[in-house]
């Protein structure tokens, strides 16, 4: 999605502005563009649609610099993806906005400015911000005031910054639905919608909260709260090696990150098992205490996020006996629930900015649930900070669009949670208990024999990269895994992938399959792999070609029609952690192969903050 980078320093700022720009690449997005004010307090303006390097080539060519500037790269929801309407977005040449959301009454607000003589040269939501800002900063005079004044008449979403050339000093900053954060510098500020544009220049954060009305200057920042009320807000240190930004050794952050699961779900582990259960200190202080309460799960999140909460409501049912309802929260939030009591509502996202899934906790927070619970990647997110309770999945910055190591943690914390409360609640069996926590200390090790599969991973994915369709299949927690594994496909090299519970395929999708479909298979040993099996030779029996990852032990061997990739065996109950990672590495593989941009797929954005 889009990303703001501002900056005042007093040395010219261009440079770290294009740097912001280049950290937020991975979001996604169509178009990028500055606004500085130079040497003579005049307002230069450089913008180009496509990539980041394009924009710094234009800069290249150009004399334009100055110490106080604001950048942009936008994600096209209102108006094409062209160099006009990206941002900045000038009014009379004195005022420059860059602006991140989506202003639901644009089109009333440019009918009203544009009768009153304002001119309009864009087709963006975007630009009713800028002129509505002159006519505010005309009759009061003072940036603050004028910014102030104007979002009392937007309806909608954004973070937002504006410079003008009437008060060269400061930037200023709204934020309302879309996350804005100050970075601290010594004699010099930064602005970003995320920290991680900054981290080059600073490690020492201010997040505004919703409503929250910013003046930042060199050696001062002023914020006033959603009520106009003067507020301070705590600086933040921010720990994470500024090392997260780069691909190290690989080529891709997607293959990167990859290659980091068994790292980071050792860390997602670190300090929450005890001897022989999740200790009960992991969920925050007073969670034993509610978890006892408990009676029912709602979870709530969005794509990737989302299919880790359908492994969860197995585990839920299976493990800790209570009910669980999992759903996508563009749905829930629109929805009217009926709440049942005692029920636990539970959001995941890696970002923790996801717009949907923030306002589906919103909407929950007055409909009666008993508490609410974020797993989620970013601990300085909204979804964390507006949450009763948090499990932090350490994750580590998440730079590809695709999402893979947030998934691999998420699930991690589902299963300390769905431990957690099966114990409080007295439901798990203590032998049970004691060799899942044991299976978890030995995950690591097991993701990284995963990991060693890959060069058989990568010849599978030959036979892929002529395809234009597949089906995935999966049995009980591994249904959800397989709708995780054609989300990763199609995301990234854009084959069109399905998932279907393996026992749904003679209801219909069987009719699709002959040789030119590939049918991807997860058959881990359990109970359900003799039934699997049947559903094998049902795709067969069709002349479709099996890829299948299968235990070791499976019974299911290499041969004509099939592509067997052997996994080291698991316990039952994490088997979705550990097919999760093949998966990923096909995907990897066959976009590789097809030469798709890996780490930024067309069209997606990697914070989705727009609904
Ligand atoms: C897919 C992917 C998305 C996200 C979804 C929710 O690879 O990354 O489907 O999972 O946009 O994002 P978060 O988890 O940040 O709420």
């Amino acid at each position: 999605m889009c990303g703001i980078v501002g900056a005042v320093a007093e040395r010219n700022i261009t440079a770290i502005l294009l740097e912001g720009l280049k950290r937020l690449e991975y979001r996604g997005y169509d178009s990028a563009g500055l606004a500085v004010l130079d040497a003579a307090g005049q307002l230069q303006r450089l913008r180009r649609s496509g990539k980041v390097a394009e924009l710094e080539q234009a800069l290249r060519e150009t004399e334009l610099g100055g110490r106080l500037g604001i950048a942009h790269t936008r994600w096209a929801t209102h108006g094409a993806p062209c160099e006009r309407n990206a941002h900045p977005h000038l009014s009379g040449n004195e005022l420059a906005v860059v602006h991140n959301g989506i202003i639901e009454n644009h089109e009333a607000l440019r009918r009203r400015l544009q009768a009153e003589g304002y001119e309009f040269t864009s087709d963006t939501d975007t630009e009713v911000i800028v002129h509505l800002l002159r006519q505010k900063l005309d009759a009061l005079g003072d940036l603050a005031a004028a910014l102030q004044a104007a979002v009392k008449e937007l309806h909608g979403a954004y973070g937002l910054a504006v410079i003008s050339t009437r008060q060269p000093d400061r930037i200023l900053a709204a934020r309302s639905g879309s996350p804005l954060v100050i970075g601290l510098g010594l004699g010099e500020n930064f602005l970003a919608s995320d920290q991680l544009a900054l981290r080059q220049v600073t490690d020492r954060f201010l997040y505004l909260e919703e409503g929250d009305i910013a003046e930042i200057r060199r050696d001062a920042v002023r914020i006033w709260d959603v009520t106009g009320v003067p507020v301070q807000r705590e600086p933040v240190q921010y720990h994470e090696g500024a090392e997260a930004a780069d691909k190290g050794e690989f080529r891709h952050f997607m293959l990167k990150e990859i290659h980091e699961q068994p790292k980071v779900v050792q860390r997602a582990l670190e300090n929450r098992l005890g001897a022989d259960q999740v200790l009960p200190q992991a969920f925050g202080p007073q969670a034993a205490e509610l978890f006892a309460r408990v009676r029912n799960v709602q979870i709530v999140a969005c794509g990737t996020s989302y299919h880790a909460g359908m492994v969860a409501r197995y585990w839920l049912e299976a493990l800790a006996g209570l009910p669980c309802q999992v759903e996508v929260a563009s749905e829930f939030r629109y929805r009217k629930v009926v709440v049942q009591p005692d029920t636990l509502f539970v959001t995941i996202s890696q970002s923790g900015e996801t717009a949907d899934t923030l306002a589906a906790l919103r909407n929950a927070k007055a409909a009666g649930y008993l508490a609410s619970l974020a797993i989620c990647n970013v601990g300085t997110s909204s979804l964390v900070r507006e949450s009763d309770l948090t499990l932090l999945t350490q994750a580590g910055p998440e730079i590809g669009v695709a999402s893979t190591k947030a998934f691999t943690t998420q699930l991690v914390g589902l299963l300390l949670l769905t431990l957690s409360l099966g114990r409080v609640r007295g439901t798990l069996d203590g032998e049970l208990e004691r060799t899942l926590v044991e299976e978890l200390r030995r995950l690591p090790t097991r993701l990284g024999e995963a990991l060693a599969m890959d060069p058989r991973i990568e010849e599978v994915a030959e036979h892929f990269a002529e395809k234009q369709h597949t089906l995935f299949l999966g049995r009980g927690e591994q249904y959800p895994v397989a709708m995780e594994g054609a989300l990763k496909l199609k995301e990234i090299s854009y084959i069109h992938a399905e998932a279907y519970p393996a026992g749904e395929l003679k209801h219909g999708p069987l009719a699709l399959v002959d040789a030119h479909m590939p049918v991807v298979t997860v058959a881990p040993n359990n109970e359900l792999l003799e039934k699997l099996k049947s559903n094998l030779q049902e795709v067969r029996a069709r002349g479709g070609e099996l890829i299948v990852f299968a235990d070791r032990e499976a019974g299911i061997e290499n041969g004509e029609g099939t592509l067997l990739v052997k996994m080291p065996h698991i316990h039952d109950v994490l088997s979705p952690i550990l097919y999760t990672v093949p998966l990923q590495l096909l995907s990897y593989h066959v976009a590789v192969l097809r030469g798709t941009d890996v780490d930024q797929p067309r069209n997606l954005a990697k914070s989705v903050t727009v609904e």
